[in-house]
């Protein structure tokens, strides 16, 4: 199995439906209506994704919930080979945004990462996500919390949720703040917002990553800088297809703009909601594009060299991702 590298992770959406379930169970809640027949999260587009997003995680309600699910998202990427996982923590959903709240839910994470990785497990890192649709003033809230958090643990800062709500500079204030506690950043982007969206949050936001950043192929000049200025795109190419933004993996633009030099890599997003995990993710690029180990070797050392993590930690990745011990 290849070594893998996952820089784009949510973890509430890394919760299988089965956890959501039973601890909706443990706590009387009834969130029946978020599943289908077969008891897979169902919704019908990305907004109602969001919407069931939100309502899945509602039962996350203690730092213990969070430590368990921890586990269980690690216990997941290790079964798929991944080595490192960089996954998306959102004060919001950790205690409302409340700073004294939001260190109990990191020490709970972070605890559960450490005694995984003791275990030779996946090494987590965490990038703190403010939730775009919720707006500007709970964003400030919540760089309140990354730069307070940063450190070894809490590496980068980077905004999700629906790219249509508001604009970039909105937020350039919370990012600012996030950049100067020492936090590398990237942006959620040219996901639902066009080529236009991926200039302004890579314009306003001075991101180092894109998160998707996909609809850029719609724009050639900006492919071209992307290339030039080294951008690293966050791709998720079966939450793309999943959710309806391209109608197969074929018609998925990851190929072609790793052919136009973009630097992209490969990960899951919220792999229970879209049926996938990082293995389905190789299988299915291959197949579509016939990328070979090479090629993932490629993408994986990419990965490599934008993670937000320390040097040393790189530099043990980077032999791991060569076959060192
Ligand atoms: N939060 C979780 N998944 C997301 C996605 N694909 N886009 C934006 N925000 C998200
Ligand atoms: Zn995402």
């Amino acid at each position: 199995m290849i070594p893998k590298i996952e820089l784009h992770l949510h973890i509430e959406g890394a919760a299988p439906p089965a956890f959501i379930r039973g601890l909706a169970a443990e706590k009387h809640i009834d969130i029946s209506g978020i599943f289908n027949e077969r008891g897979h999260y169902a919704y019908r587009d990305f907004w109602d994704f969001l919407r069931v997003y939100e309502a899945a995680t509602s039962v996350l309600q203690t730092p213990e919930d969070f430590a368990r699910l921890t586990r269980a998202v690690l216990e997941e990427s290790a079964a798929n080979g991944v080595i490192y996982t960089e996954a998306f923590l959102s004060p919001d959903f950790c205690g409302g945004r409340d700073l004294s709240a939001w260190r109990d839910y990191l020490a709970a994470i972070q605890e559960a990462a450490a005694e995984v990785e003791a275990q030779g497990g996946p090494i987590l890192r965490g990038i703190i996500t403010p939730i775009r649709h919720f707006g500007p003033e709970k964003a400030r809230e919540t760089a309140l919390c990354a730069a307070e958090t940063a450190g070894d643990f809490i590496v980068g800062f980077g905004m999700g949720g629906d790219e249509k709500a508001g604009e970039p500079k909105d937020f350039q204030y919370s990012f600012d703040m996030a950049r100067e506690a020492g936090l590398r950043l990237t942006c959620h982007a040219g996901e639902w917002g066009g080529p236009d969206s991926v200039r302004r949050a890579w314009r306003d936001l001075r991101v180092e990553r894109i998160g998707h950043g996909v609809r850029a192929i719609e724009d050639p000049a900006l492919v071209d800088d992307l290339a030039e200025a080294g951008v690293v795109l966050e791709v998720c190419p079966g939450s793309n297809v999943a959710l309806g933004l391209y109608k197969d993996w074929r018609a998925h633009p990851i190929g072609r703009l790793y052919e136009r030099g973009v630097k992209v890599t490969v990960s899951t997003d919220d792999p229970p909601f879209f049926h996938t995990t990082l293995t389905r993710e190789y299988d299915r690029l291959a197949e579509a594009l016939d990328w070979d180990d090479a090629v993932f070797h490629t993408l994986n050392r990419t990965a490599a060299e934008a993670a937000f993590c320390d040097g040393a930690t790189r530099a043990a990745l980077i032999k791991r991702l060569e076959g060192q011990p």
